[in-house]
């Protein structure tokens, strides 16, 4: 399809309805700091968060790498993509109505949209097809099995929409398409029916099976899982994959766990469906189950999207392959875990019993223990390493060793790391505190290099990295002190008074050309309209594709970082500070500028101009001077800004 022209009103609609934090939190786990968000940024390697989100201004900035933009520049950066892709892809995600500019590319994606809604519509139909099959006589058994051996209540079979698809081969064929008129392709390419190898015709995928609807976030049925009664094969069949249904990224039963997962701030991983179903009925609301494969990025972080602090609970059966179960399904989640971007704690029920299997002899309050006690994702790792491990014998406290130095070579955070070094060193100490310090110092000496920096002990509490040295060159002091009034000016809009005045009073200009831009353009923008309060930053990001070059340098103002944040909430002050140093420096300028001239100045030719040069020339010094001292008695808490 060639790229179409896209009306303006669409690329403003979807610009007003794509929420920022929804569409970054989808390829990056943010978390909450202040206003913001904040995580890792996808545009470069880091270890520490320097990519922030602002919902307000629905805007990203990156300070390691200074990428930033709106919601659309940052799926055109991240996919390199061309812009109407990305507002055609918002526009069916926001079900935005796309207007484009040629009627034929209007009629394409308008079929699009509907055949979406067609398949919405036929899997909603099924849904209440299967539940009404399972009250129905042929359902009779089906229901039977849900009560009696799953033990569930009316009210979470009603829940869940459990069902039952009938044991013909067409039943739910005949019902969809010639009763309901539905067109077979749709039926088809919702995943329902198949056409049959030889002689023509469809047969129903889900034959006698119970059903288990799986649905979007909204709560839309987007495809079926069917678990036999009998001892068919396989136990549970599910939906292909469809538009509607990508295995790797739905969770299910997540659109019931999410107001439970962001209030505890907590979800909690099963892997089936009976199991997360169970833990539902009994109170225990933040569950969801994967879909029996391993844990995918995506999948974690829609869960996550919920949990403000990243808090995941992995109950995986311990029995299977051992515990490798838990191991595999971890995934991909390892490296979010081994950088500190998500709590992930695992929780093995004894007796390698599944979440369904407990509930059935024990209370929701001991799923609850087990649940706070479980250990973290690293402890658990140290735990499986030491299961029948007899440290006493050397060559198995070699390997216990090994396995344990891997471990940590994998922790990013430094902090994390000392963390399980010392406790890595007491088990291995085995109880005789003397050593501790040694066999510590040994676990250091064979981590990586990069790994060893850091004195074992000495716990750095700081996350953002350290400050710059203090400027002392007149341009470093000018830059900051000019990004200083800029950055007040934009996000402190109670000082845009005080700070035009005071420029005025004193005669000053911004002398940094991308400051003189930026400076051009507020005042331009100021003039041409009245309401401008909270927008200003907004209407400036507009401009970026008119002057790229020049809003490059400047934008990094237009966001505030941890310090920047600190200087704002001392506004006023900082205000002042600022124009004491940019006026220094003028000073400074002008009285060497005096000196010169002066210097040059024949005095017996000239005695006039020569001691009016010199009068310049002190009073400018003079100027600089009383500024400096200003700056010592007024100022001197703020450090050197
Ligand atoms: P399990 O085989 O561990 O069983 O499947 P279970 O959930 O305890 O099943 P019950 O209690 O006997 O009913 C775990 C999950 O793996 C997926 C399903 O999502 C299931 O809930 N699975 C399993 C399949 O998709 N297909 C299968 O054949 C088996
Ligand atoms: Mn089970």
């Amino acid at each position: 399809m060639q790229i179409p022209r896209l009306h303006p009103d669409t690329i403003e609609q979807v610009k007003q309805k794509a929420d920022i934090v929804d569409v970054i939190s989808d390829r990056v786990v943010l978390r909450k700091r202040g206003k913001d968000f904040v995580g890792l940024c996808p545009f470069h390697e880091e270890k520490s968060p320097s990519f922030t989100v602002s919902p307000n201004k629905q805007m990203y900035y990156c300070f390691g790498c200074q990428a930033g933009g709106n919601a659309i520049d940052f799926l055109m950066q991240l996919g390199k993509l061309p812009f109407s892709d990305v507002v055609l892809e918002l526009a069916k995600r926001y079900a935005v109505p796309v207007q484009t500019l040629e009627p034929e590319h209007r009629q394409e994606l308008q079929r699009q949209i509907t055949l979406r809604a067609q398949l919405y519509e036929i899997l909603a139909v099924t849904a209440a097809f299967y539940q009404h099959a399972l009250r129905s006589a042929q359902g009779q058994q089906a229901l039977e099995y849900l009560k009696s051996q799953r033990q569930l209540s009316e009210e979470t079979i009603q829940q869940f929409q459990l069902g039952y698809a009938p044991a013909g081969w067409e039943t739910l064929y005949r019902y969809l398409v010639e009763q309901k008129g539905f067109s077979v392709h749709l039926v088809e390419e919702a995943g329902l029916i198949k056409p049959r190898k030889e002689g023509g015709g469809y047969y129903d995928v889900f034959r006698d099976r119970l059903i288990i609807p799986i649905c979007d976030i909204q709560g839309r049925a987007i495809a079926f899982g069917g678990r036999t009664l009998t001892n068919d094969q396989p136990k549970y069949l599910n939906s292909p994959e469809t538009q509607l249904f990508n295995k790797g990224k739905t969770l299910f039963a997540l659109d019931k766990a999410k107001d439970a997962i962001a209030k505890q701030d907590r979800g909690i991983v099963v892997e089936g469906y009976f199991d997360a179903i169970a833990l539902h009925a009994a109170g225990i609301t933040n569950a969801v189950a994967s879909l029996g494969t391993a844990l995918s990025i995506d999948q974690i972080r829609l869960l996550l999207r919920y949990s403000e602090s990243k808090q995941l609970v992995l109950n995986f059966d311990a029995d299977k392959a051992g515990t490798s179960a838990s191991q595999r399904a971890i995934g991909e989640i390892a490296d979010l875990a081994y950088r500190g971007e998500v709590q992930l704690r695992i929780l093995n029920i004894p007796d390698g019993k599944d979440a369904d299997e407990f509930l059935k002899t024990y209370s929701p309050e001991e799923y609850h223990h087990l649940l706070t006690t479980a250990p973290l994702w690293l402890d658990w790792q140290i735990q499986q390493m030491l299961v029948n491990k007899n440290l006493k014998q050397a060559d198995i406290y070699q390997q216990v060793v090994q396995q344990m130095v891997k471990l940590l070579n994998n922790i990013g955070n430094p902090d994390t790391r000392s963390h399980y070094i010392n406790s890595c060193a007491e088990i291995l100490s085995q109880g005789d505190a003397r050593r501790v310090s040694l066999v510590a110092e040994n676990l250091m000496a064979q981590l990586k290099r990069t790994h060893r920096s850091r004195p074992l002990g000495i716990v750095s509490r700081r996350s953002s990295p350290p400050e710059s040295i203090p400027a002392s060159s007149e341009s470093e002091k000018l830059e900051k002190a000019e990004a200083l009034l800029l950055r007040l000016y934009l996000h402190c809009p109670e000082c845009r008074q005080a700070i035009a005045d005071i420029l005025e009073e004193r005669d000053l200009q911004f002398s940094l050309s991308h400051h003189r831009f930026l400076w051009r353009q507020i005042l331009h923008l100021q003039e041409t309209a009245a309401e401008l309060e909270l927008d200003l930053i907004s209407k400036l990001q507009d401009k970026k594709l008119e002057f790229k070059q020049e809003m490059a340098q400047i934008s990094h103002l237009f966001h505030l970082d941890e310090k920047s944040q600190r200087d704002i909430s001392r506004t006023f002050k900082q205000m002042q500070a600022a124009v004491n140093r940019i006026e220094q420096v003028m000073c400074e300028k002008l009285s060497r500028h005096f000196l010169d001239l002066w210097k040059k100045t024949n005095l017996s030719s000239d005695p006039e101009r020569k001691q009016q040069y010199y009068k310049e020339f002190t009073e400018a010094k003079q100027r600089s001077m009383d500024l400096e001292r200003e700056y010592q008695v007024k100022f001197s808490d703020l450090g050197e800004i």
